[in-house]
């Protein structure tokens, strides 16, 4: 009996790091790190971006999990709880994530139907005779040349994700995600290993891993904060709900700590991949969103069935969109299904997936209908996304560690956090405090600030 309910425990442990972690690897691991970390001037940033993600994230992803395991509600449910008595200001924590939720689900849309375009490309180079050659061709242009072709890709990855969603293949998926990531873990190391034998690897490591602090600038922090709430997956009570289904013995701290460190892992692996390849293409490539789809094609030629490889790879990466994306139309169609009463689950899927179809022609059409629309020199999808994760992702985080100290009692926050089992809880408890009452809302403003600051000063 007592073996029983253990194993069914663990199995719900493993279950829940299967799914927090799902969430947390993703596109913005593999495709968006690379060139941000580019953008940002190399060593020096990914010193940066890691204390925060160690500080700042570790500490919002514990509390995150500790308020939804204590309410086992979703943050939606939380605030409006909350602001039914308490404070009406904080209704807009709610909204907020949800409209967050909305257009990040879009702009996912567009970029996995990129990695959709690419699965198609790979397949087609089996059957072709000179496959190396038409790998080398593969670019992005085709691409962004054809906002239409990115719609309708987008549409298609929507689609499959609502289906997923609402005929509860949903179980089915989770074990098709085990063995995706172990898959996807044996093929990184194919990569990397090729990878590292590249001629430009003794650049990029020095590139990566010698800070030169005067490649900062003052949009970095803002940068780096934003990046990791993303990564994460913190900010619109994605791991509230993931911590509702934890056990009262897990020991939360632990369990944070380690989707940090492995999220961690995986996007400075995906450096070390990416890079040693860009480093050969044009300089704009390694500030360019397409760094990923144009580095490597190039990378897979230079291994033997290198196409079967290169098509397992979008594959697999595409399954993690696909995991991420169904995580937030999930939350979306159960708030629009709890708001209005009458509305029935498909409905409500109905009305999510057209709005974020419509928000999916803004970041699609961004190359070409769009193109003319540059801001702060940078084009339609670039802006939406520093607008969604260097600003609002932010603050929608800043909202919730408000919530929290306004929500939960100081006993109750020591007794999640501090386990005789794992002594040095007891220690890390009041810096754990100090970083999400102090540090975290300081660095939140700073990075908002500085930005506004570069913003304001161009436009002068
Ligand atoms: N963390 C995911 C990634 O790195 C993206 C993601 C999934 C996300 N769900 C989220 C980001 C919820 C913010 C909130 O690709």
């Amino acid at each position: 009996m007592q073996k029983e309910a253990f194993s069914s425990s663990s199995s719900k442990r493993f279950t829940f790091y299967l799914l927090a972690i799902g969430s947390a690897c993703g596109l913005g691991n593999i495709w968006r790190f690379p060139y941000i970390v580019g953008e940002n001037g190399g060593g020096a940033f990914l010193l940066l971006y890691i204390m925060l993600s160690f500080t700042v994230g570790l500490s919002v992803l514990t509390a995150e999990l500790i308020v939804g395991r204590a309410a086992r509600a979703s943050l939606h449910k939380i605030t409006v709880r909350l602001t039914g008595h308490i404070k009406k200001p904080f209704y807009w924590v709610g909204r907020l994530s949800l409209f967050i939720s909305l257009v990040i689900l879009a702009y996912y849309s567009v970029v996995s139907g990129w990695v959709l375009y690419y699965i198609t490309q790979f397949f087609v180079s089996f059957f072709r005779p000179d496959t190396n050659a038409y790998l080398s061709t593969l670019n992005m242009a085709v691409l962004n040349e054809n906002g239409i072709m990115q719609f309708l890709l987008a549409s298609v990855h929507l689609l499959i994700c609502a289906f997923i969603l609402m005929y509860g293949k949903t179980k089915k998926f989770e074990k098709l995600l085990t063995y995706v990531l172990s898959f996807f873990v044996f093929l990184i190391s194919i990569l990397i290993y090729t990878s590292v034998s590249l001629e430009s690897t003794t650049g990029v490591l020095r590139f990566l891993f010698y800070p030169d602090f005067s490649k900062l600038n003052l949009v970095s922090l803002g940068h780096a904060i934003g990046h990791v709430f993303f990564t994460l997956s913190l900010g619109l009570g994605l791991l509230v709900t993931l911590g509702s289904s934890l056990n009262d013995n897990d020991h939360i701290p632990t369990i944070a700590f380690r989707v940090t460190a492995i999220d961690t892992t995986i996007s400075i692996v995906a450096l070390l991949i990416i890079f040693p390849v860009a480093f050969t293409l044009s300089d704009r490539a390694m500030t360019d969103p397409g760094l990923l789809f144009e580095s490597l094609p190039r990378l897979f030629m230079k291994i033997y069935y290198g196409e079967f490889f290169g098509f397992a790879f979008f594959l697999c990466l595409w399954i993690a969109a696909i995991n991420a994306s169904v995580g937030l139309l999930d939350s979306l169609i159960s708030n629009t299904t709890e708001r209005f009463r009458q509305a029935s689950r498909l409905s409500s899927a109905w009305v999510v997936v057209a709005a974020a179809l419509l928000l999916t022609l803004a970041p699609a059409f961004s190359g070409t209908f769009l193109k003319r629309f540059t801001l702060f020199e940078q084009s339609v999808i670039e802006n939406i996304d520093s607008l969604l994760i260097n600003y609002l992702l932010p603050l929608s985080v800043l909202g919730f560690i408000a919530v929290y100290f306004l929500f939960h009692k100081e006993s109750e926050r020591r007794d999640a956090f501090v386990s005789t089992d794992a002594p040095a809880s007891v220690s890390l408890f009041r810096n754990w405090i100090w970083v999400l009452k102090w540090f975290a809302p300081g660095i939140i403003i700073l990075g908002i600030c500085l930005q506004l600051f570069v913003v304001i000063r161009s436009a002068l």
